[in-house]
């Protein structure tokens, strides 16, 4: 595929085919994915690939928890989980909610599920001491990531990447012996979807970009 083409198209496939992904495949996606960048060429990712319908299911058990906390501040019109604007949700309300009724499926149902870990003893955090919550960690390990997703598209699969067990991020690391300065960082479902996306719809460039400042000319 023409790289702009996987790069308009890369949709996060919710649906998958029986058809099974050989270790071949995933290796050739792996090794391809392998080149993206992270800060001081670290490379301190890990990826654990989960075949086995126990372990689907016990990554579906710990999503739940963080699942309907998302699901009952989307219901109270909040953006689930930010850090930034108290919640008004209460913890009655979240046990009363249930989480998304496909929520094991998405695990369960995937071919493949790939959990993909940083080595946080080798990633440099530059705002781990600013007051607010850190995301420079996350920049060596997302790149790695979307390039997996990016693989896949081209490969003629389908990926997606999702976050929520890692609210349970201790219990994953004791069931799939985690060392615990490892952080799950992602947790990607790859097959082949049954339908191919083609039309994603994103913001437009001049909702985002601004020249100079941040209340700058639009580009
Ligand atoms: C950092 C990150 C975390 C995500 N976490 C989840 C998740 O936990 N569960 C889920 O279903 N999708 C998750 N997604 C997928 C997004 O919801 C999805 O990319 C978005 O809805 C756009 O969908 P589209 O690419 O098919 O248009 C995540 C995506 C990213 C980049």
């Amino acid at each position: 595929m023409e790289l702009y083409d996987v790069m308009r198209t890369a949709f996060s496939a919710r649906e998958y085919t029986d058809e099974p992904v050989s270790d071949e495949l995933l290796y050739r996606i792996l090794d391809n994915a392998r080149f993206a960048s992270s800060g001081g060429k670290r490379q301190g990712w890990r990826v654990i690939v989960v075949k086995e319908i126990e372990s689907k299911e016990k990554i579906a058990e710990y999503a739940v928890p963080c699942a309907k906390k998302y699901a009952a501040q989307r219901l109270a019109g909040e953006n689930p989980l930010n850090t930034i604007d108290p919640s008004s949700v209460d913890e009655e309300t979240i046990q009363n909610t249930p989480p998304s009724s496909k929520l094991k499926m998405t695990y369960v149902d995937a071919p493949v599920v790939l959990i993909v870990c940083v080595d946080l003893s080798v990633v440099a955090s530059m705002d781990s001491e600013l007051r607010r919550v850190g995301v420079v960690s996350g920049a060596s390990i997302y790149p790695f990531v979307w390039n997996i997703m990016l693989g896949a598209k081209n490969e003629g699969l389908g990926g997606r990447i999702t976050t929520i067990p890692i609210a349970e991020e201790t219990k994953l690391q004791k069931h799939f012996r985690i060392p615990g300065h490892f952080a799950v960082s992602a947790i990607m479902t790859i097959g082949k979807p049954v339908k191919q996306l083609t039309k994603l719809s994103r913001k437009p460039v001049s909702e985002f970009t601004t020249m100079e400042y941040f209340d700058g000319k639009k580009l």
